[in-house]
């Protein structure tokens, strides 16, 4: 009567353990469709939480409250981390769905991925000002960070 349950506990365990294997070997056979709409999603997370920044700072109704401006500012480091990793493979010329990703970002990858840094540095910048209430300092290090996204769209996005 004792064995049963430590045996299905031990079941259980190996399942667990196994689990990482199995998504590690997923990941590898991730499809480009997928690679595609992970690194959008994260960009799309960088484009939303910009546009409620652009909005607070130009008093287009958003709230000026230090802890929402923090919020935004975060998302966009955020974004700016999960991005290298999320454009890690490409490009994907037969993948079917639409991206605007130009196939010179994998020939040049480290000086793409260089963007995403800089983007997160100034970011970083936007939440410190927000931590220290300092409107100023947050406005523009918001320009600083819209510069490290448009310099990149620039050379790596094709127009949209
Ligand atoms: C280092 C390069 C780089 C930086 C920095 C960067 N982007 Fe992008 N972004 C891209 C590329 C490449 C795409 C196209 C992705 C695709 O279509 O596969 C993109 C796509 C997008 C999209 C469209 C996502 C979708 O739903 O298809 C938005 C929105 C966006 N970026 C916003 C931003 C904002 C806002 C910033 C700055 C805060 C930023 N990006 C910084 C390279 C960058």
């Amino acid at each position: 009567m004792r064995i049963k349950p430590v045996t299905q506990t031990a079941v259980a365990l190996a399942a667990l353990v196994a689990l990482p294997a199995g998504a590690a070997v997923a990941a590898e056979d991730k499809p480009a469709e997928e690679w595609i709409h992970d690194r959008q999603a994260t960009l799309a997370i960088a484009g939303a939480a910009t546009k409620s920044a652009a909005c607070a700072i130009k008093g287009e109704g958003c709230p000026r409250k230090f802890d929402y401006l923090g919020l935004q500012a975060r998302a966009i480091a955020h974004a700016a981390k999960l991005a290298p990793d999320a454009f890690r493979e490409g490009p994907f010329p037969d993948a079917e769905v639409k991206t605007t990703a130009l196939p010179k970002i994998w020939d040049n990858y480290d000086k793409f991925a260089g963007g995403f840094d800089k983007m997160r540095e100034n970011a970083m910048a936007m939440v410190d000002a927000a931590k220290n209430e300092d409107f100023k300092a947050y406005a523009a290090a918001f320009k600083k960070t819209v510069d490290t996204c448009e310099t990149c769209h620039d050379n790596f996005r094709e127009e949209h």
